[in-house]
């Protein structure tokens, strides 16, 4: 199988980014230290692809931080300005205009953009939750799926078709989040939407998106059984998934994290002839003590980052890495969520710091890509 083709990007595009810079890296004599690549060239030598989440006003007001941006990705996702409840506040009015920003800046830069996220339970509009109710609620939520993923056809290279279905601590035999969509239309509306998914956008490659597989813990352990099992069915029945999306929001300290254990799990899922994307990486560094020096706290993140994209990126079946914003500066871990650090410290969860330097997590993201088996064969 061709990976770059599966993944929906070409190899070409992989380090593209509309930086000519990056190109001319990859050639003898350039004159660029080997430093100085950024991650999205590192990854692309490798047959993979890197790049973050970004938000609309990020892009816009900040021209250091769009420039950072575009030296380190080729892929952006929306962080929330595709989710219904930012398309869609009133019922009937659409309003695309910040996840079309980021997705046109994406292309005009030679950028390739992720969907995130067409059928999500969560961040829906209010008057949806009440909508989704009543007796047609598979028609409602049908109407979505169809009208976003067609507002962005031939724009977005892979779609979050579903997003985060498994909840095994809910108490389901199959592990199966009891949410509101659920409730009111059950378990085939995931096989359902990647239907859908197909036959409005065919090109865009199809991801099963969700949280908590990496930890060597009881509950991920419980993930990891509930979301193959949801993954085999779903093939089994001939539903056109193409991926496993892993979110990999991280703990720094704390949780433990076993290499083995998790490399299985990837060759599970490979072996149902999925792709793997990890969708939005940060590494939280709640847990470490806001007593410890900062290189202390930068270096727990760091080696995390590096323990886990080590075991990743031996598997052939990983397309690319995303992370959930690019620099600490805009973490969604500094707002007012219960994954916040309890101290009120700003949290370094990412590769870029508040000023746009690369932090220990850059190289340890960069070491990561370098040692990755490459995928280009
Ligand atoms: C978060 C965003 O970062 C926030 O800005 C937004 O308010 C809520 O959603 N899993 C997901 C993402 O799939 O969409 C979430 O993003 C983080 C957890």
């Amino acid at each position: 199988m061709n990976r770059h083709r599966a993944c929906g990007l070409s190899r070409r595009s992989l380090m593209a980014g509309g930086s000519a810079a990056a190109a001319l890296a990859f050639m003898p004599d350039a004159g660029f230290a080997q430093d100085d690549l950024p991650l999205k060239a590192r990854a692309a030598r490798k047959g993979l692809v890197f790049g973050a989440a970004v938000q609309k006003g990020q892009l816009s007001k900040n021209r250091r931080f769009a420039d950072a941006v575009l030296r380190e990705c080729a892929i952006l996702t929306p962080e929330w300005e595709m989710k219904w409840g930012a398309i869609e506040r009133d019922r009937g009015t659409r309003d695309y205009a910040g996840a079309d920003f980021i997705v046109d800046y994406a292309l005009r830069h030679g950028l390739h953009a992720r969907g995130h996220t067409a059928v999500w339970a969560n961040n829906l509009p209010a008057w949806a939750q009440d909508a989704l109710k009543d007796a047609d609620a598979q028609q409602i939520l049908d109407a979505h799926t169809v009208t976003v993923i067609d507002h962005f056809r031939g724009r977005v290279a892979q779609w979050d078709v579903v997003n985060e279905a498994v909840e095994p601590k809910e108490g389901r035999m199959d592990g199966l989040r009891n949410s509101i969509l659920m409730r009111q239309l059950g378990r085939d509306f995931i096989a359902h939407a990647f239907h859908l998914a197909k036959e409005t956008d065919p090109a865009a490659v199809r991801y099963y998106n969700d949280t908590g597989f990496w930890a060597d813990t009881a509950e991920d352990e419980l993930r990891r059984r509930a979301v193959l099992r949801l993954l085999e069915q779903l093939k089994r029945d001939g539903a056109p998934v193409q991926g496993l999306g892993m979110q990999a929001h991280l703990e720094a300290d704390e949780v433990p994290f076993d290499q083995k254990t998790f490399r299985r799990f990837l060759a599970d899922v490979a072996s149902l002839g999925l792709e793997i994307m990890v969708t939005e990486l940060d590494v939280n560094d709640r847990y470490v003590s806001g007593a410890e020096p900062l290189e202390v706290r930068d270096g727990k993140v760091a080696d995390m980052t590096r323990r886990y994209l080590d075991a990743l990126l031996d598997e052939p079946a990983v397309a690319g890495v995303v992370t959930w914003g690019l620099s600490d500066r805009y973490t969604w871990l500094n707002g007012d969520n219960r994954w916040a650090r309890k101290d009120r410290r700003r949290n370094r969860c990412l590769p870029l710091d508040d000023a746009f330097r690369r932090k220990p997590m850059w190289y340890a993201m960069a070491a990561a890509f370098d040692g990755a088996r490459d995928r280009q064969g």
